[in-house]
This record gives structure tokens, sequence and C-alpha cells, in this order.
């Protein structure tokens, strides 16, 4: 792996603020080309991109979830639409984080949203009824000194930690 890409796994961090600059049709392309070569169990793919850049769209949209209103200040969005499916949620991970590196690397942030109302997001987009929305990426350049917030939360108030934990406190050798 290249450096570049390395530091760029460990710097990617959720960015929930955005500039009003647009992202260019080709550093999109290279987003959802980075998501689309995912791997996936069994090599399903069980997954759509729909790319959200209507602002009124993008606002009802942040109305689906319980910390979604940074999809209002977004460039755009990329919604995960989904088949149901014992490992999907993790190929869509997978996906989602593809994306959210390959951005990244063009240096435009991003930041996942839950849709905890998902008829709603579904009606919202004209998705059909057996396929889920669990998921929206917001992505835009990120806005300098924007405020460490998660809905005009202090962010220590809404995550479970702050950084990452130590590789102490994770790995385990050869048993748990
Ligand atoms: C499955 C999943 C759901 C998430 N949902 C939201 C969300 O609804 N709103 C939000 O602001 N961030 C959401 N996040 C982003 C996390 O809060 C973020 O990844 C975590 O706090 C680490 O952020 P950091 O990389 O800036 O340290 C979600 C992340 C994941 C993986």
């Amino acid at each position: 792996m290249s450096s570049d890409a390395y530091d760029a796994i460990l710097t990617c961090r959720a960015v929930r603020h955005f500039t009003e600059t647009p992202i260019s049709d080709d550093d999109l392309q290279r987003i959802l080309q980075a998501g689309r070569w995912a791997g996936s169990a069994k090599n399903v793919q069980p997954w759509h991109f729909v790319v959200v850049r209507n602002r009124a769209r993008l606002n009802q949209l942040a109305e689906c979830g319980r910390y979604a209103s940074h999809l209002r200040g977004a460039a755009l969005a990329v919604v995960l639409v989904t088949s149901p499916g014992r490992w999907v949620d993790f190929d869509a991970g997978r996906a989602a984080q593809n994306m959210m590196v390959a951005a990244w690397l063009l240096g435009i942030g991003s930041c996942i949203a839950s849709l905890h109302d998902e008829d709603r997001a579904r009606g919202l987009l004209g998705v059909p009824g057996d396929l889920q929305t669990h998921i929206a990426i917001s992505f835009g350049y990120p806005l300098e000194d924007a405020p460490q917030t998660i809905e005009d939360l202090p962010r220590e108030q809404v995550l479970a930690h702050i950084g990452r934990q130590p590789l102490e406190r994770l790995v385990h050798w050869e048993a748990w």
C-alpha cells in the first residue's frame, strides 16, 4: 500500500461542516468507482448508490436521521441502497469506507448519517419497498475552524469515545 493510502486511512475523520464548493463530476466519478470496487460476500455487490445534490432533497434527507443534519450542508450525499441479507451491512460498510477514503485523498471530507426513519428516506428517493436505505454519506470540502459538535451538542455527549482505543486494548494474540 502506498504511504499516501496508509496516511489517508489514518487521518480520514468524520467531517460534518462543509464549504459551499461543489464537487466536480470527475471527483464524484472517482468516489463512486471506489465504492463500486469494494469486495462483497460472494461478490454479490448488494448495493446501489443514489447521488443526491438537490438542496431541498438533502434537507429532507436530513430529517430522516437523528444525527443527520450534516446532510444539509453537504455538496452531495450518496445514499446506500441495499438488499436485505446476512452480510450486506458489512459489505456496504466496505463500499462506504472505500468512497470516504477515496474522497479524503481528493481533499473531500465526509460523514455517515444513519437514516433512522428508513420508510421516509425510501419514499423520498422512490426506492422500492424491498430494498434498504440505512445509510447516507455526506461529502464536501471541509469547513475550516468548524465547531466540533454533533447536532449542536458537544461530541463527547453523543459519542462513546473520541479518537481510537489503543491497540493494546483491542488486539488479542492467538486467542481471547
Ligand atoms: C454505522 C455508522 C453510523 C453512523 N451514523 C452517524 C450519524 O447518524 N451521524 C453522524 O454525525 N455520524 C455518524 N457516524 C459517524 C461516527 O460518529 C464516526 O465514524 C465516529 O464518531 C468516528 O469519527 P472520527 O473518525 O471523526 O473519530 C456513523 C458511523 C457509522 C460507522
